[in-house]
Parts: structure tokens; sequence; C-alpha cells
């Protein structure tokens, strides 16, 4: 049988760039070569397709985060496919390792729709909705899940009525979680203690999107959990605890990515029938979106014992060191089995 040929993309125009290198780079380090013949296709920060060296490394070094070289080989996407120096190169499926907009957000899976070319992963309108916190969280309510007081609006909004924004975001109890509608990695993410701190923290957040939330702060502790589609089957897999052991004062993105101190405790301890209650609610909201081949879905759970979903990611971070595959890998999933999955969920 000839092998599946995956083109692996990486890299992207937006802020997740270095992150996804990372994902990328345990994605081509893993994949199962016996069964696919994977091709790293690289999308530098400025939006160029190219073919990237491949006996670059692509993991953090020494705290440095990898990028995909602007200067490297050309490529050309199109509707006809993709092609380098006027060839067509042969893909079946394209894997977008991509976080964030222009690459988890539905655009680029827009773009293999048109191109006819079969993909990893959510479509184009439960990407979209998932990237875009403003939506999902509604969506999310309106099948019962629980999610953080606040508001959404626009940098023409503030720019216009600074004041209107402020008296709604006061008439929420503190601490604040300012944030980019469409954001990631704790990009531009801001934790407000005291409201004289507000307006610069909007600014922050402005500067990584049009569009910002501000939510009240749950007070409690982290999990997340992994869903996976297994031969048509959507499964949750057991929960894990983000545990910030260093000094920051929230799951930021030092924490996520250079912080060694961070980590994701699994299994967790909670009360009797939590964390299935958890996953079940983590398999809701993955339907509630029309998500197709993984998620993985965050919730907080209160002191008070409140479980509050925070977001859905629809391509989550796939470093050996993320979240996602140590989950599975916690149900005995290998990391190779869980890319073999998605792969094989991809070509149905
Ligand atoms: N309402 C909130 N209450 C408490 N912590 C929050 C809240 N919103 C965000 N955070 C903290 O900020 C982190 C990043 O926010 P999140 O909404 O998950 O954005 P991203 O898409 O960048 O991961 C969360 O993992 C959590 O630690
Ligand atoms: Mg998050």
């Amino acid at each position: 049988m000839s092998k599946v040929t995956v083109g692996v993309v990486a890299g992207g125009i937006s802020s997740e760039h270095e992150i996804s290198c990372v994902s990328a780079s345990g994605v081509m380090g893993s994949i199962d070569r016996s069964k696919f013949e994977p091709i790293l296709i690289g999308i530098t920060k400025s939006g160029r397709w190219v073919l990237p060296d491949a006996n670059k490394p692509m993991s953090i070094v020494d705290g440095k985060l990898p990028e995909i070289d602007e200067d490297s080989l050309l490529l050309t996407a199109g509707m006809d496919g993709i092609f380098h120096n006027g060839k067509r190169l042969q893909i079946d499926i394209l894997f977008p390792v991509l976080h964030g907009p222009y690459g988890e957000d539905g655009t680029f899976q827009g773009f293999c729709e048109m191109a006819k070319i079969p993909y990893v992963g959510s479509g184009v309108l439960a990407s979209a909705v998932a990237m875009d916190k403003s939506f999902a969280k509604p969506i999310f309510a309106t099948y019962g899940l629980k999610v953080a007081h606040g508001f959404v609006f626009t940098d023409h909004q503030w720019k216009n009525d600074k004041s209107a924004i402020m008296r709604q975001a006061e008439a929420l109890n503190l601490p604040l979680f300012v944030k980019p509608a469409r954001g990631g990695s704790s990009r531009g993410t801001v934790k407000v203690k005291d409201l004289s701190h507000l307006a610069s923290a909007i600014t922050e957040a402005l500067s990584f999107d049009t569009k910002v939330m501000i939510e009240e702060g749950i007070l409690g502790r982290e999990f997340e959990c992994a869903v996976l589609v297994d031969n048509g089957d959507v499964k949750a897999s057991p929960l894990g605890e983000i545990k910030i052991l260093g000094n920051q004062e929230f799951y930021d993105f030092e924490a996520k990515y250079l912080d060694d101190a961070t980590t994701v405790e699994i299994p967790v301890t909670l009360p009797s029938g939590v964390e299935d209650e958890i996953r079940s609610q983590a398999i809701t909201a993955f339907r509630a979106l029309g998500c197709e081949g993984l998620a993985r879905v965050d919730f907080f759970y209160s002191h008070d014992g409140t479980i509050v979903i925070n977001e859905i990611n629809t391509m989550p971070g796939l470093t050996g060191k993320s979240a996602f595959p140590k989950l599975w890998q916690a149900a005995g999933l290998s990391y190779q089995q869980m890319i073999t999955k998605l792969i094989d969920g991809a070509k149905s």
C-alpha cells in the first residue's frame, strides 16, 4: 500500500507562529513513517508559503523560540494545489498545525475546502466560532454550560466612549481578565486587580485584536480536557490540572512555554463525580460548536464548586510539553497513535 502524503503546516502569521513551529516539530518527529510520508510546509510570519530547511531544529533551545525562515524555498498555493517551481506537490492530506488567526480560525480551512484538499481538524464554521470567544461563549451558555460574566467591545467603541466601557467593567467583580477576543497562548491577556490598571490592560489587549473581552476572574483551579474523534466516536480524555509553580499570577505565556515549573498534573484530585462531569461538558462543548477531529476544552473549577468553561481550542498545542498529547498518553494512547487517529479521521 502506498503511503499517505501529509503536508504538516507550521508557522503562520499569527502571534502564535513560534508555538506552531514547536507543535509541528512534535508531529514531524513522531508521525508513523511506515504509514505516512510527511512534508513540512512552512508559512512565514509575512505569510509566504515555503519549504523550510528540514534540518533546522524547530524546538525551543535555551528559551529561544524557532521560526520559519523568510528566505526558505518558495511555494505557491492556490485552488489547483500547492506548487514548487511549477511542479505540483503530491499531498493527500493537510495537517494545519497552526494556532490562532489565519490558521485555527477557519481561514486556512476555507482554503483547504476550496482547493479540495482533505485536512485534519475542525471545519470552517467550528474553527471560526471557537477562535472568537465572544461567539463561542453564548453558544456554550445555550447548551447549559456556565461561562464567566463579562462583555465584549471593539477598538472603535473604546475610542468613542471609554467611560461607558469603564462603567461596564466597574460593575464586574475584581479581579478582571482583559483579553483579545481572538487571541491565544495568553498573548495580550492581562489580569487587572485594580481598576486604575484597566485602561493600560485594554490598550495591551487591543494591540493583539480589534475586539476585546473583559471577564470576571474565576477564583479556583484550572483544568484541561482533550477531545479526540476516534473512528467516528467523540472521546474525552482524563483531565489535567494546570499547576503554576513559578511566580506567574495566571497561566500566561511565560508559564505556558518558558517556565519549566509549570506542569499539567495528571491524574487530578477532585470531589467524586466532578471529573466525569467536566469530561461530559467537554464533549457537549465540542458538539455545540460542531468541532471535528480534535480540541482541547479548558475549564475552571471555582472555589465554591462551580464548573465554568473557559474556552475551546480547535488546534491545541501539540508540543512534547503540551497538555493534549500528555492527556492522551495518560489514557494509554501514544503521541504517534494519536497523530495516526487524527490523520485517519481526516481521510474519511
Ligand atoms: N475569567 C477568567 N478567570 C480566571 N482566569 C482567567 C480568566 N480568563 C482567562 N484567565 C487566565 O488567563 C489564561 C489565558 O486566557 P484564555 O482565555 O484561555 O486565553 P488564550 O486563548 O490566550 O489561552 C487562562 O488559562 C487563565 O489562566
Ligand atoms: Mg487558554
